[in-house]
């Protein structure tokens, strides 16, 4: 072992034991030292130290070796000794305390004693072990007619996801709207969908299927979260173990009510395990006046609509907030964003299809280096630039009628004040007008208001409050007119 612990394990060993208690921090810091440093053999020597103490008199030192014992490694010897100690200790609370060691290691030895452990741990020991076989939501399992779908998003863009649903070739006949409110599309299967093909939809921010509307009652969610009609659904679409997460949405964290809940569900449906870590499965508990919808959602990290999103700037564009974008764009065969930042509104618009130039510009080379790497990732190709949005229409030969659409979230001025702000967007606007062919148009997040009236060439036609993430701004589109005098 180290210096320090070579000299003080002795002492502690050989103190009497008033001495040895008022010292029991060592058996935490041996643990946290040796979790980081060590060589092999330090760490055996460790381990064995640690196994000794498990059962030394003093509960308090048995427990810390219990606590340190998982970070050391070793992971065999820490967990049959682990399982040794849950399997012959009477106290309950002792046997928690083992448990939750064992938790840490999650083996096949841990899990054969999982049935002697109080509920709680048990379940964690069987959800490591879960987690480390590996498992995950399956996109392409035909759902039954009936299921029950809320699209859940940024409040403004409920429209968008509507007419995207409405559009889908391939949800047609499959899937129809029958409700919303604020940031939520209701849609109810008419049968033969799976979830990827929800996930073909742009707009929307997460898929929930709707588990059920219960009282706020722990035994009702229990009851809807482990019913058969549920389990049925949830085994079809994984592959592994079912495990999920909990939250109560809009609520910060009720450890108490989550457990509580989770135990229930667990002694009714010990299939399904609850576990808090890289679930495959979000149970959410969202409010619904005075009631709770209890919904299930597939989470999936990263979003695999937005998966060329290979590199990021902070100021990045929300990804279905810019598909929305790009969707009020409509057809055009060119489309520049002066402010491309990392490049998401332009993949969005090439992906809609119909686009044959796309042009980039920005600032910030490292933007403009993520920008690459995602259109990249994407497969478009575009010409980009690192210059001030002003001077890229001289530099890429658009001037004069040379792009059918510019589509951009420009800089808002909320977390970087910027001074220039309304006179940047004027700018924009002016720019706008000379570099858009006649029919084209312009759709931004518009920080300023009204700059656009001095421009007679442009006509705003559609003008939508949405919440950026904390704050509203407008979405906006202007068309430019066809006579240049207008
Ligand atoms: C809100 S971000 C754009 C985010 C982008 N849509 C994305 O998803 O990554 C605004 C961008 O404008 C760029 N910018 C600021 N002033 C500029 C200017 N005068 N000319 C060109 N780009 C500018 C910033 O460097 C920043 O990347």
């Amino acid at each position: 072992m180290g210096a320090v612990v070579g000299e003080e394990v002795p002492l502690f060993d050989g103190g009497g034991e008033e001495y040895r208690a008022g010292r029991v921090a060592l058996v935490r810091a041996v643990g946290v030292v040796f979790s980081e440093s060590g060589r092999a053999s330090q760490r055996e020597a460790v381990v064995d130290w640690l196994r000794g103490l498990l059962g030394d008199p003093n509960e308090r030192i048995r427990r810390y070796a219990m606590a340190a014992l998982p970070k050391v490694g070793e992971r065999e010897v820490v967990e049959r000794a682990l399982a040794g100690m849950a399997r012959g200790v009477s106290g309950e609370r002792e046997r928690r305390h083992a448990g939750k060691a064992l938790a840490k290691v999650a083996g096949r030895g841990a899990l054969e004693v999982a049935d002697v452990l109080p509920a709680g741990v048990a379940q964690k020991i069987k959800a490591g072990a879960a987690r480390e076989a590996g498992g995950r939501v399956l996109m392409d399992v035909a759902m039954p007619a009936g299921v029950r779908i809320h699209l859940r998003g940024r409040r403004g863009l409920e429209g968008f996801v509507r007419s995207e649903v409405e559009g889908s070739r391939m949800l047609r006949g499959r899937m129809r709207v029958v409700g919303g409110g604020s940031g939520l599309v209701v849609l109810e299967a008419a049968g033969g969908f799976s979830l990827g093909d929800v996930f073909s939809l742009r707009c929307f921010g997460t898929l929930n299927l709707v588990l059920g509307e219960v009282a706020q009652d722990w035994e009702a969610v229990a009851g809807v979260i482990a019913s058969e009609r549920v389990w049925r659904m949830v085994r079809a679409l994984t592959e592994g173990v079912p495990r999920y997460r909990l939250e109560f949405i809009g609520e910060g964290h009720r450890r108490g009510a989550v457990a509580a809940i989770a135990e229930r569900v667990h002694a009714l449906r010990p299939e399904m395990l609850n576990d808090a870590r890289s679930a495959m499965w979000a149970v959410d508990l969202h409010p619904a006046g005075g009631r709770l919808s209890v919904e299930l959602r597939p989470r999936l990290v990263p979003d695999p609509r937005f998966s060329y999103r290979l590199a990021d700037v902070s100021a990045a564009s929300h990804p279905p907030l810019a598909a929305a974008m790009a969707l009020l764009a409509g057809r055009g065969e060119s489309v520049w964003d002066p402010f491309c930042g990392s490049g998401v509104e332009l993949v969005e618009r090439a992906r809609l299809g119909g686009v044959r130039r796309v042009y980039g510009s920005d600032l910030s080379r490292e933007a403009l280096r993520a920008a690459e790497s995602n259109l990249d990732a994407a497969g478009v190709k575009g010409v980009l630039r690192c210059c001030d949005f002003r001077e890229f229409p001289r530099i890429a030969g658009i001037c004069d009628g040379g792009v059918d659409q510019i589509i951009t979230n420009p800089p808002l001025g909320r977390r970087v004040p910027i001074p220039d702000l309304k006179e940047m967007i004027g700018d924009l606007f002016t720019l706008a007008a000379e570099v858009l062919r006649p029919g084209g148009v312009l759709v931004l997040a518009n920080p300023v208001g009204s700059e656009w009236r001095g421009n007679p060439r442009l006509r705003r036609d559609v003008s939508q409050r949405v919440d950026f993430g904390g704050f509203d701004c407008r979405i906006e589109r202007y068309s430019v007119r066809h006579s240049r005098r207008a």
